[in-house]
């Protein structure tokens, strides 16, 4: 089954062929990074001229290096939510265009069932109950679930996003956007300990799994002003104190996703564990999430798909037009897109006694 899937959620147009759920035909994906770069963050209403322009050589291209035509695709899948809505409405309208003209299936999906979904090519088959721990620029959740397609949330941040977070400390210390690549390069030359004492882990006592970044952003932002670092003057050279300050901010994010994830696994004894979106990129989190026990195989999408791409809006939409499903015209988009669809209250208990092994 051929599979076309499109994104255009934020900054970046994609579109990808994808053969029966776990095959990579192309995977095209124009970033707007240089675009957005001088703002230091994502200017919606540059990013969704750009999804214009780039639209149809993207999808044209992601056809050509399939080789696969129009007529040949089973079905495409398009991204409907979370993210920008004139972004989002250059891939709905052309997904659509394509499938009403082409007389083809098109389901919408979520960006975020998308992110979940990258982690099909490159791994075993995801067995359930799963754990997924999203870790993007705006989106840091833990989710369980049961079986394919149905998500409850154990934990999200209560404030910054842990890309955000990494995005925003760059940005103080003149880094570059986005920032995670340049914190995460500079931590590996620190040592976390040497500023440790700045930075501590926030406290959330709390039965939910929350995670809450911006005291982190707030004392490294403190640290700053006390120590007099001149961003300008980081930007050009980094120093040994920035490279510890990176080490430490990190060490402390990494430790915050990772004590979540790993009270996760107690609770619910999943099968997989899913780590993905833009931060699961990041070296720490990878290693050190390899290394734990956790009884189960944690599968990491590889690194070209862990930011965004359409590949994994095509994984996620095969299951969907595997079982007939077509939105057709009905595709909406929505800013505030939810995944969840399953409420964790009443089903704890009934889950553990269900899949205990
Ligand atoms: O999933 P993604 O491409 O877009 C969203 O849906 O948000 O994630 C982008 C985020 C940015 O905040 C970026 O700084 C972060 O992922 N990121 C990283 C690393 N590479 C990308 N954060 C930490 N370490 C990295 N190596
Ligand atoms: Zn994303």
């Amino acid at each position: 089954m051929l599979v076309l899937g499109i994104e255009s959620s934020c900054d970046e147009t994609a579109a990808a062929v994808i053969e029966d759920g776990r095959s990579i035909k192309s995977s095209i994906i124009a970033s707007q990074v240089e675009t957005h770069a001088p703002f230091g963050g994502v200017v919606p209403e540059l990013a969704s001229r750009e999804h214009l322009d780039r639209i149809v050589p993207v999808v044209k291209s992601a056809l050509s290096e399939a080789g696969v035509s129009i007529g040949r695709l089973d079905g495409i899948a398009v991204t409907k939510g979370p993210g920008l809505i004139g972004a989002l409405l250059v891939g709905i309208s052309f997904a659509k265009s394509i499938a009403y003209v082409a007389g083809k299936p098109v389901v919408g999906v979520n960006h975020i069932e998308g992110h979940i979904y990258s982690v099909a090519f490159e791994n075993p088959p995801v067995e359930y109950p799963a754990l997924a721990l999203i870790v993007s620029g705006g989106h840091t959740t833990l989710f369980l679930i049961p079986e394919e397609g149905k998500y409850a949330v154990l934990g999200r941040t209560r404030d910054d996003a842990a890309g955000e977070a990494y995005d925003k400390v760059a940005k103080l210390l003149g880094l570059g956007y986005p920032g995670g690549p340049f914190v995460d390069m500079l931590a590996a030359q620190g040592t976390p300990s040497a500023a440790d004492l700045v930075f501590t882990l926030p406290r959330m006592d709390t039965p939910n799994l929350d995670f809450s970044f911006s005291g982190l952003k707030t004392a490294v932002l403190r640290f700053v002003r006390e120590k007099g670092i001149d961003p300008v003057a980081v930007g050009a050279e980094p120093g040994r104190i920035i490279k510890d300050l990176a080490a430490s901010f990190q060490d402390k994010v990494v430790r915050s996703l990772l004590s979540r994830l790993k009270e996760g696994v107690r609770r619910h004894q999943p099968r997989t564990i899913i780590i993905a979106g833009g931060v699961a990129c990041n070296r720490e989190l990878r290693a050190r999430s390899m290394s734990e026990d956790f009884g189960a195989p944690v599968y990491f999408p590889s690194p070209k798909l862990t930011t965004d791409n359409a590949a994994m809006i095509a994984a996620a939409g095969y299951p969907k037009l595997l079982r007939g499903e077509d939105d057709g015209l009905d595709i909406t988009a929505s800013a505030t897109l939810k995944i969840e669809n399953l409420s964790l209250e009443g089903y704890e208990a009934p889950l553990k006694a269900r899949y205990k092994h």
